[in-house]
């Protein structure tokens, strides 16, 4: 069997494990269902002489964008059509190493495997891009289906700007404290297009956590559990509000005045 590009790179070999111990999560959660969601993490920092020196094993593949703070970084990504659950188990079989290219829009796999990445790609590399234009240091970028985060995105009256991240901090205290920004909305978009990737970093300049509409949600953090992390609080809540409705009422949430008076004690921005 042919060498890992993990072998003899600890730190590169525990992200990837911080990459499956996630996939595994979303799995558990009921979030994955078949192949549904995507990873992506930059891993630029990594990237050691030797490493760079390895030679691709697929033909360049066009992104579909040019990103040009993107040039020469490299990634690890989920495989289209591949299982998340089996993502957590055998990571370098159900994802690949890719390396962006000297033209800004198109890829190269390095490793360990040809397996072509996500379909998702245009959107989560749009997004790395950005986050090196706005001097972020954000690393990880995830796409899941959380079943009531992705039900209460089929009514309008939960689409409008606000509206859902007003109502899921006011089911729990700490959802405002570790999701402070919210929850934005994209509205719905082919899986997979441009269009989608557009409206995910127009909704992401204000947001980490942006919902699809009837889709799924897209979150952005410094590492992946922390990406992860912002949808488990947000699916939280959701999961409050849809038991409190099914034991027939309508939730209170918190008022205003307590809303108020975590923003204060947390140092929260609005
Ligand atoms: P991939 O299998 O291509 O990652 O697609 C899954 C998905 O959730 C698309 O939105
Ligand atoms: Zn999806």
């Amino acid at each position: 069997m042919s060498k890992s590009i993990l072998e003899g790179r600890p730190a590169l070999a525990r992200q990837i494990q911080d990459i499956a111990e996630t996939a595994g999560y979303l799995w558990q959660k009921g979030w994955a269902e078949r192949n549904g969601g995507n990873i992506t993490v930059n891993i630029t920092d990594y990237a050691d002489d030797a490493m760079k020196a390895f030679p691709a094993i697929s033909a360049p593949v066009p992104i579909g964008l040019t990103l040009p703070n993107l040039k020469g970084c490299w990634f690890f990504c989920k495989g289209t059509n591949r299982r998340m659950r089996d993502l957590a188990r055998y990571p370098m079989e159900n994802g690949s190493v890719i390396r962006i290219l000297d033209d800004c829009s198109s890829y190269e796999i390095v490793a360990d495997n040809p397996v072509k990445p996500t379909s998702e790609l245009p959107s989560h590399l749009a997004v790395h891009n950005d986050f090196i234009d706005r001097g972020l240091d954000y690393k990880a970028s995830l796409h899941t289906h959380p079943i009531a985060l992705v039900a209460m995105s089929h009514t309008e009256k939960f689409l409008r700007k606000d509206v859902l991240s007003n109502l899921l901090w006011s089911m729990i205290p700490e959802t405002k404290a570790f999701c402070p920004k919210g929850l934005g909305v994209a509205r719905y978009e082919l899986p997979g297009s441009l269009d989608l990737a557009s409206a995910t970093l127009r909704e992401l300049e204000d947001y980490d956590v942006v919902m699809w509409e009837k889709h799924g949600v897209f979150a952005v953090g410094p590492d992946i559990m922390e990406a992860f992390d912002q949808v488990d609080v947000l699916d939280k809540s959701a999961m409050i509000y849809l038991s409190a409705k099914c034991m027939g009422y309508e939730p209170d949430g918190m008022t205003k005045e307590q809303m108020k008076e975590m923003s204060v004690a947390f140092n929260l921005p609005k």
